[in-house]
């Protein structure tokens, strides 16, 4: 038993939980998922998976995101990134919906599947319903050999390193990762892109890394947050734009280990319903980083303010706007707005963990849910 124990606090690297240890490995994770793929001397990206396939992807009329749980975050992400700058028509469905629905779906779309383990079952079935209409698909996957990456006909790892915890980290932002660099590579190959941006996106993704560890500097400010709202029964996330999903992300990360209940919506769907509830007993995460609908996001910060509710704000370093309207504010730094969940993502998995800590919950192994979701 001792035994056991010892192991398992060698395989936690000195960390309480697999959960801080993987949130604190995305900066390296993130490098080794374009390490070898992004060479910004020469000013490419070589990504096998996608060389091979080239013509297909570049023929696509769409592409088809199917996924579930945190996957399906981060193919929205990549919705925004493959419209944004290859131009091409993207749908993110969930793989469970999918295979249930009868979809549209002919040999002239694309599917790509992402899962961290490859072995969630809707997925797997997804894939093989596409298969069967004569779409290539492509798989986003973490697991080496797992039956997802066998099942389709081309993908890219992630290359994260094993992911424990039953909470998904590390594995969304190299998902992240993975896709910005395939959307990428197509945006080069179609001309939707300039060389100049196309070489700035490369020096800003070998720089996340680095701003990643900046932005996990806010730990100790995180969880005095975290204590000041860990008995909230309700939080809702609002961001918007390439941030929309984050919040999303970021609520999800709350209810699974905490118990909470926490609502992703984008900001200006708030007076749609969520605005309802809001009242002086009410936390509300917004992303509010200066790239990207900065303004409108502000406004929406000032009608939460008006109904006294409570602002945790995730700003860029050295904002004084929001600043001066919201209860707390997390700064980080400043990227491009395409890259910037893999930056924004980072406080919310943080406040997640420090709320379900001190709430004594079980962080690594939340109740009622599995790593793996291997069955209907
Ligand atoms: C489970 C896990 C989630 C994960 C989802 C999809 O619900 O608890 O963390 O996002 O399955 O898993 P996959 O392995 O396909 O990414």
């Amino acid at each position: 038993q001792e035994l056991k124990l010892n192991l398992e606090q060698i395989e936690k690297g000195g960390y309480d939980h697999f959960m801080l240890k993987e949130i604190h490995e995305q900066p390296k994770a993130i490098n080794d998922t374009y390490r070898g793929r992004l060479l910004r001397q020469e000013a490419i990206i070589k990504m096998a998976g996608v060389e091979d396939n080239m013509k297909k992807f570049l023929n696509a009329n769409r592409i088809i995101i199917v996924a579930c749980g945190t996957s399906w975050h981060a193919g929205l992400v990549a919705e925004y990134i493959f419209e944004d700058l290859a131009r091409i028509p993207v749908e993110v469905e969930y793989a469970s919906e999918f295979r249930y629905r009868n979809p549209i779906i002919t040999e002239k779309d694309i599917v790509i599947a992402i899962s961290q383990s490859g072995e969630t079952a809707d997925t797997l079935a997804a894939i093989k319903l596409a298969k069967s209409k004569g779409t290539f698909v492509f798989g986003v996957c973490n697991v080496v050999g797992s039956s997802i990456a066998r099942e389709t006909h081309a993908g890219a790892y992630t290359h994260a390193g094993p992911e424990i915890g039953v909470a998904s980290t590390k594995a969304f932002t190299t998902q992240i990762t993975v896709l910005t660099l395939i959307a990428l590579r197509l945006s080069r190959a179609k001309g939707t892109i300039s060389s100049s941006e196309f070489r700035q996106h490369l020096l800003e993704l070998e720089m996340i890394p680095d701003k990643i560890i900046s932005a996990l500097k806010s730990d100790t400010h995180i969880k005095e947050i975290s204590d000041l709202y860990k008995d909230s029964r309700n939080c809702l996330y609002l961001g918007r734009g390439y941030n929309f999903p984050v919040a999303l992300e970021g609520a999800l990360k709350l209810k699974e280990i905490s118990y909470i209940h926490a609502e992703g919506y984008p900001a200006a769907e708030m007076k749609h319903g969520p605005i309802a509830l809001i009242d002086e007993n009410m936390p509300i995460v917004v992303i509010a980083t200066k790239k990207g609908h900065y303004e409108k996001v502000v406004s929406n910060i000032q009608e939460i303010k008006s109904r006294k509710g409570k602002i945790i704000a995730i700003v860029t370093e050295g904002d004084t706007q929001v600043r001066a309207l919201a209860d707390h504010v997390i700064e980080v730094p400043e990227t491009l707005e395409s890259l910037s969940p893999l930056i924004t993502t980072i406080p919310l998995q943080l406040l997640s963990y420090h709320i379900a800590v001190l709430l004594g919950k079980n962080v690594d192994q939340p109740r009622n849910l599995a790593k793996s979701v291997t069955v209907e």
